[in-house]
């Protein structure tokens, strides 16, 4: 016997969505009505889900699966006709996007705080994406935090808990419930993206690869494609089992947190190739032997070398890029006379472009590269994609990137990220910018002469919308940029990031350590923000 019931609440301080959705502490999920608040608050924001079908998992993150429970008996409550969950509660975020789109589904709830740490002390979060598969625009995240801090009941069933270890389709109340093997559709969308014949035969050739699935939601991605499908030897995918706490690591594919990948790549006996991705599957790390990619460059080289996937054959309509993600794909765009895009950071900012087929592929310097294939960035395209271009060229990740800094010159890159730094200091320090944004043109800071500086503001091409205030841009004349923004995805205080970039032409030195490439870029930065004085801090905490 199933019983509907309407319990009465009130709103709870705090249900704003950032950059990704809404990310809090798991305890803070865990009190009551939290997680039934900001659900409703969903619902009713897409004016109710009568009717509706939606697609539903996350990363496997502690609490994902009482998560499920609680959202499938609220969405059989207020009406839902089918919901689609993914097997044991899982579904990497392009995953998810990819069956939104497939399923023709109203939109989907995904929980992840992507490559935040897990576990009852760390974090958790959940976001929702609308019927193109992409996360929620900001007008519709308003819309949700607004219904938050009016709401007084929410709709929910008692009922026990569904089955979510085997596929198959039951009943909660009304609703359909339907779970999915979530690798499944995914897989066949990337064999249709890609030349799997050439990704078979280069492993079929010796070729090594290290994937380090960092004990999130890509283990089960990587090892049924890479694996089973292309044929890497059994070991190639590590950490592929997703736990509740990543096994207690922090799923963020950077050279810090993911400082095996970066040792094993750096070894004498290193493979060919290593890649990691982050909890919930969007983001990428990509590593040749002995060399690091970052992801501006990576996008840069995805962008020139597309043509090589079956997918990208004809050619791609234009890159998309957030603003503090370095100019080298601007250079590729140029030359093959294509599109670029300067959006704010946040992968919602590409959707419009994407669905307008203004871009086909986007980067952001947060480890996020994806195209028009779903509506949110993706780990495993990305390393498919490297792994296409791999076969095709017949070179190495090494003679690849020196191929390419030879011929568009190279944009050495780096971010360095001042953490929990008190929200009134770090605050300060962008309102004291702001203030000095009209006089810095033609000062000179650390030998560099200051070009434009401005505070970011994007004017969306395809709906006119306008988005202020999206970071201090900081530009040098000799083709230098200081970029400065406080974090969106933070759950503690705030987060500086400072991004560096120096642009050295194709026929000037490429193999210089990063650090001594941008030293002048460093210290302008350091004496136009007086970032030691506003944070206390003479080193950044973190430098990727
Ligand atoms: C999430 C979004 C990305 C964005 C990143 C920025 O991962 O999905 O699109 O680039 O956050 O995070 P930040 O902490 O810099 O606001
Ligand atoms: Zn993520």
């Amino acid at each position: 016997m199933t019983q509907f019931q309407t319990v009465p609440t009130q709103p709870i301080e705090g249900q704003k969505p950032g950059t990704s959705g809404l990310r809090k502490k798991t305890r803070v999920f865990m009190q009551p009505h939290y997680l039934e608040n900001f659900t409703q608050a969903i619902f009713d924001a897409i004016e109710g889900v009568a009717g509706k079908v939606l697609i539903l998992g996350g990363d496997g993150r502690y609490f994902n699966d009482r998560a499920i429970q609680v959202i499938l008996r609220m969405a059989a409550a207020n009406g839902a006709a089918r919901v689609i969950v993914g097997q044991g509660g899982l579904l990497s975020t392009p995953a998810a996007s990819n069956l939104i789109r497939q399923r023709k589904a109203d939109g989907g709830i995904i929980l992840s705080a992507s490559h935040n740490p897990g576990g009852i002390d760390e974090d958790f979060g959940m976001k929702f994406n609308g019927p193109n598969g992409g996360p929620a625009t900001e007008s519709l995240t308003d819309r949700i935090f607004a219904r938050a801090g009016e709401l007084t009941e929410y709709r929910i069933l008692e009922a026990h808990d569904i089955d979510l270890s085997r596929p198959g389709t039951s009943t909660l109340g009304e609703m359909l419930v339907e779970i999915v093997d979530p690798v499944e559709d995914y897989a066949a969308l990337m064999q249709k993206l890609f030349d799997f014949d050439a990704i078979r035969a280069l492993f079929a050739g010796g070729f090594r690869l290290h994937f380090d699935a960092m004990h999130a939601v890509t283990g089960p991605y990587a090892r049924r494609i890479l694996q089973e499908i292309l044929g890497a030897p059994a070991g190639s995918v590590v950490n592929d089992q997703p736990l509740p706490d990543f096994g207690g690591g922090h799923p963020d594919p950077n050279p810090i947190w993911a400082a095996d990948l970066m040792a094993r790549m750096f070894a004498p006996d290193a493979p060919d190739f290593g890649a990691a991705s982050d909890g919930d599957g969007d983001r990428n790390m990509i590593v040749g032997r002995g060399i690091y990619v970052t992801p501006s460059d990576s996008l840069a080289v995805l962008a020139a070398n597309a043509t090589h996937a079956p997918a990208y054959a004809g050619g791609l309509a234009g890159v998309a890029r957030s603003m503090p993600t370095s100019r080298a794909a601007d250079l590729v765009a140029e030359k093959l006379g294509i599109g670029i895009y300067e959006t704010p950071t946040g992968w919602k900012f590409f959707g419009n472009l994407l669905d307008a087929g203004r871009v086909t592929l986007c980067g952001e310097e947060s480890a996020g590269t994806g195209s028009d294939h779903v509506r949110e960035k993706d780990g495993l395209w990305a390393v498919l994609l490297w792994l296409n271009i791999l076969a095709a060229r017949g070179q190495s990740v090494d003679q690849i990137m020196r191929a390419h800094w030879a011929e568009y010159g190279r944009n050495y890159y780096s971010r360095h990220d001042y953490e929990a730094v008190p929200s009134d200091r770090a605050n300060a320090l962008i309102d004291r910018l702001r203030g000095l944004l009209s006089d810095l043109p033609g000062q000179e800071f650390a030998g560099l002469s200051v070009a434009e500086a401005d505070d970011f503001a994007y004017l969306d091409p395809v709906d006119g919308s306008q988005s202020a205030r999206q970071g201090i841009r900081i530009l040098f004349a000799e083709g230098s940029r200081v970029v400065m923004r406080l974090s969106g995805t933070g759950t503690e205080g705030a987060t500086l990031r400072v991004y560096l970039e120096r642009y050295q032409p194709a026929s000037a030195r490429h193999d210089l350590p990063v650090e001594e490439a941008l030293a002048p870029v460093i210290a302008a930065a350091e004496q136009i923000a007086q970032i030691e004085g506003h944070t206390g801090r003479s080193r950044p905490d973190v430098t990727t």
